[in-house]
């Protein structure tokens, strides 16, 4: 294999006294800012809406973060025309101009870190040390895909005597980002910085639930450069204004990220020729996981219950990387099982902003519903191991553990999507493979082991996009993991990879006889 070096923005270091003070200031700077309405950009202005939204902080649902004008479909069509009218100029802009307006997109992200933080700590529940590693996440993509474009950009010369081969690479059109509440930065920062530096005039509808934060994104694209008309930002309802525009015949391309129904619902949708639609859509789509570490007899049950706990419980579960399900070895399942409750119960939960905190609140009372939903029906299916006590103010769910799980249960097979661990018991690493594989998704997996044939056997079996050895499961890095799943669980696109790229991109080829 080829190797790639790329140099990744480092996290907050929050061992160092300073730099936790100075990080825990930002967010009563930003407190200071709550409230603010943030309308829609649509070909470089902020347009008045009929209809506004309130985003509230799910620690404490009574704060107002922000209010969120949504756009109609109507305002929408706007958006289209004035995207088609800024494409060509946006298309013939040099690829490393697109590459540095991405690169200062980067710089500016850095500094203001500390605030991009306070938003998502107050906006999506996501504690200081989960938060800070997503802001280094946001800019490796700008800086890794302006660096891909850059290389793609030179095309493939396949010349031959008497003949020019030249492969190249265009913009598809108008693109369509569809983003989720859960890495409010990262990934709509991903998905919609690729779409722009490849040369698509982009639209970014980001969850309601983080709109706010996409919003500082789209003041940050704004500043870097991008112009009015390529990037625009559209907060609207995705059952009406989303739903319209994914139908739409002038939009060439749709990059969503988000639950397995919805996806599968847009790449059906996408597919169908509207009239004076000239072209097939392409659909990027990352969806859901159930995702499974395996722990056989030969594991290190230190690193293993720790890294299980971390999977598992960290931002509440609600990583679509997380792991959901643990299948445990009969001859230490007893041992992991108590050791694994013991680890959980350690756990703090509480409000996002306390530096004590490890569990923060889920996002909104319909997912707080729906988590607990669940581990009502895992009472009745399997054994209730552990069910952390949560704060009542606040749209908080303790972890759970539930033991003597079987494969097909409800809570072992449907992505809930929340801090609830389902532990499978394996008599054999045969089964153990079976049970890991025995769902709809492959996203991430991960196995604890020091058996050099199980390892070769779930290097070379275990149905994922990103398999992890002896680690945690989730925090995939730009230019290093490249993440994403296949099965259901998506297109394999992998986001922070070679092949990301592509995605938005027209090849064509030139022959000329000289
Ligand atoms: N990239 C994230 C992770 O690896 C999930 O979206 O945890």
């Amino acid at each position: 294999p080829t190797s790639h070096a790329f140099a990744n923005a480092p996290d907050t270091d929050f061992s160092i006294a300073a730099k936790r003070d100075r990080a825990l200031a930002a967010i009563q700077t930003v407190r200071q800012q709550l409230g603010q309405t943030y309308l829609p950009l649509v070909n470089g202005q902020r347009v008045n809406t009929l209809e506004v939204i309130e985003s509230v902080n799910p620690s404490n649902p009574s704060e107002v973060v922000g209010k969120v004008g949504l756009l109609s479909i109507e305002q929408a069509e706007g958006a289209i025309a004035a995207a088609k009218a800024a494409f060509p100029a946006w298309k013939n802009t040099p690829a490393t101009e697109r590459a540095a307006i991405l690169r200062r997109a980067a710089d500016l992200m850095e500094q203001r870190r500390a605030e991009l933080c306070a938003w998502m700590v107050l906006e999506t529940g996501k504690v200081l040390g989960q938060a800070d590693p997503e802001v280094s996440e946001a800019i490796d993509f700008c800086r890794y895909y302006a660096d891909e474009m850059e290389r793609l950009d030179a095309g493939v010369n396949f010349d031959v005597v008497g003949e020019t081969n030249r492969y190249h690479y265009q913009p598809r059109g108008i693109s369509l980002i569809i983003s989720p509440w859960n890495f409010p930065l990262a990934i709509p920062t991903g998905m919609t910085v690729a779409s722009l530096v490849a040369g698509n005039c982009t639209l970014l509808k980001p969850a309601e639930t983080s709109s706010v934060i996409a919003a500082k994104l789209a003041e940050i694209l704004i500043e870097a450069g991008v112009p009015a008309g390529v990037f625009q930002y559209i907060p609207s309802k995705g059952s009406t204004v989303g739903a319209h525009l994914v139908k739409h015949p002038d939009v060439h391309m749709i990059t969503f990220t988000g639950s397995q129904e919805v996806g599968c619902r847009i790449y059906a949708e996408a597919a169908i020729l509207k009239p004076g639609q000239r072209h097939l859509k392409r659909v990027v789509a990352e969806m859901g996981g159930k995702n499974a570490i395996i722990v056989d007899e030969s594991a290190d049950l230190d690193q293993a219950v720790q890294g299980v706990v971390y999977s598992a419980f960290g931002y509440s579960g609600q990583k679509c990387s997380a792991c959901s399900r643990v299948i445990v070895l009969e001859p230490i399942y007893d041992t992991f099982v108590n050791r694994l409750i013991e680890a959980a119960k350690s756990l703090h939960v509480g409000i996002a902003e306390s530096p004590d905190t490890k569990v923060g609140p889920v996002i909104d009372a319909q997912a707080q519903n729906r988590i607990k939903a669940y581990i009502e029906k895992g009472k009745e299916e399997a054994t209730l191991a552990l069910e952390m006590p949560a704060p009542d103010n606040g749209y908080f769910v303790g972890p759970t553990i539930f033991t003597n799980v079987s494969p097909n249960a409800k809570i072992a097979q449907e992505e809930i999507f929340g801090p609830v661990l389902a532990v499978i018991k394996a008599t054999t690493f045969d089964e153990a493979m079976d049970i890991a594989n025995g769902t709809l998704y492959a996203l991430t997996g991960g196995i604890y082991s020091r058996t050099p044939s199980h390892l070769d056997r779930a290097k070379a079996e275990f149905e994922v996009g990103n398999l992890y050895i002896n680690r945690h499961i989730t925090g995939a890095i730009v230019a290093r993991q490249p993440f994403g799943g296949f099965k259901l669980s998506g297109v394999g696109s992998k986001a922070g990879g070679p092949d990301y790229l592509l995605q938005f991109l027209e090849p064509r080829h030139i022959s000329e006889n000289i």
